[in-house]
């Protein structure tokens, strides 16, 4: 596998759109690591079963000896970590899992990833990365006029999510800077796209306009993300496992900022146009206030001047195109829906949303 990469949570949102993407684009053979919690669907990679350039092991990133035999085992050129818990909702209710998974969980694969990178040669050693994923969301709440985060703005985590990132973060920083391990780390804004989990806002709101149920909108809406296509990521990612230099981190944004409430109403339009339901009526009439999230960050917004600077990186994928695409895919995908609303997914759904009476 000398070419070879180990994913860790390829069988989430963005690991399974990277894993897909690698495959069309580069072909070099994928190690999939997914402990396969609630937010993963193996499914979404039945494309490459049976393919010899792909294998998945469920396993846990903590688990120290598994995480050694695989390194061993496949002698990976990178590590491309994505393994999390990634709900900001599900850390409130619960946040130890973020402990365990995004900080010990992280630490655990960095000490393993820095022991195989110490045996290797020195011309594979130079070749090696650690491509760390985190998010916009450890800069912490930006005030209306604020310029975007740069790579070089202050931590100030707010949720327990943004919190467990962060330290992440900062082990992956120690191991480069103690040791030398050739850790590239990224921050992302929201993404959004096929084959993310209907307990983030686009999905939701997709998969309750379809049947006509309310539309939960936290607050006022007013709260601003900066929106970015999942394929754009995958882009940056393949990009900076090429160019991006150790010990650096590089922030990727969409350019595209919108209120919940703004892109709530855009995901009314399309699918009332690409749905049309006479029955359901304008789906905009499901909007329904609820109760804000405790100590929802109100905006965040990445600078993308250094990635575009230094790898020719851009989002290229206009949110009104993206965002199209999507409720297609939603519109198209009926048997992947039935295969994650799980029980446990309606329980989640249920707690979150009784606990949300009307704002
Ligand atoms: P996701 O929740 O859809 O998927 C996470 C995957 O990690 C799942 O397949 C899960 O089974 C796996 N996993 C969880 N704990 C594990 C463990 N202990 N060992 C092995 N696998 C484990 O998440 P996502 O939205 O695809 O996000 C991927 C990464 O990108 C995360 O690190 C997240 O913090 C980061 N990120 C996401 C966004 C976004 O908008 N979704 C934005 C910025 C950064
Ligand atoms: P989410 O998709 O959970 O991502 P994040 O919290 O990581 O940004 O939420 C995106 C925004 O949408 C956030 O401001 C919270 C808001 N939101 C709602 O208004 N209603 C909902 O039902 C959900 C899930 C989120």
């Amino acid at each position: 596998m000398r070419d070879g990469i180990l994913v860790t949570g390829g069988a989430g949102f963005i690991g399974s759109n990277f894993i897909l993407y690698w495959n069309e684009t580069v072909a070099s053979s994928v190690v999939n690591l997914d402990l396969l919690t609630y937010a993963a669907n193996p499914a979404n990679l039945a494309s490459l079963r049976g393919n010899p350039a792909y294998e998945f092991v469920q396993g846990d990133i903590g688990n120290a000896s598994l995480v050694a035999a695989l390194l061993a085992q496949h002698r990976p050129r990178a590590i491309v970590h994505f393994a999390a818990e990634s709900h900001v909702d599900r850390s409130i209710a619960a946040p130890e899992p973020f402990l365990q998974t995004n900080v010990q969980g992280s630490f655990h694969l960095l000490q393993q990833a820095r022991i195989y990178w110490s045996s290797l040669s020195p011309a594979d050693q130079s070749r090696f990365r650690f491509l760390h994923v985190s998010t916009d969301e450890v800069y912490g709440s930006l005030a209306p006029a604020d310029p975007p985060s740069s790579e070089r703005s202050p931590y100030a985590p707010n949720s327990p999510y943004a919190a467990s990132k962060a330290a992440a973060d900062h082990f992956a920083r120690a191991f480069h800077h103690t040791w030398g391990l050739p850790v590239v780390t990224t921050h992302f804004s929201n993404n959004y796209g096929p084959f993310q989990f209907p307990e983030k806002l686009i999905p939701l709101t997709i998969l309750n306009a379809l049947e006509g149920k309310p539309l939960p909108v936290y607050g006022d809406g007013l709260h601003v993300r900066d929106w970015l296509y999942v394929r754009d990521t995958c882009a940056a990612l393949g990009n900076l496992l090429n160019h991006g230099r150790p010990g650096e981190t590089y922030n990727l944004g969409g350019n595209t900022p919108r209120t919940n409430l703004e892109v709530v109403t855009l995901v009314c339009a399309l699918v009332d146009e690409l749905s049309p339901s006479p029955a359901i009526g304008p789906r905009n009439k499901l909007i329904t206030f609820v109760n804000d999230r405790p100590g929802h960050d109100r905006r965040y917004a990445l600078d993308n001047t250094k990635i575009s600077a230094e790898l020719g990186w851009n989002p290229a994928t206009r949110f009104e195109d993206g965002l199209r695409q999507t409720v297609r895919w939603y519109i198209e995908s009926p048997a992947w829906i039935q295969s994650v609303r799980t029980a446990a997914y309606r329980d989640w759904i249920h707690q979150n949303y009784t606990r949300r009476p009307k704002a």
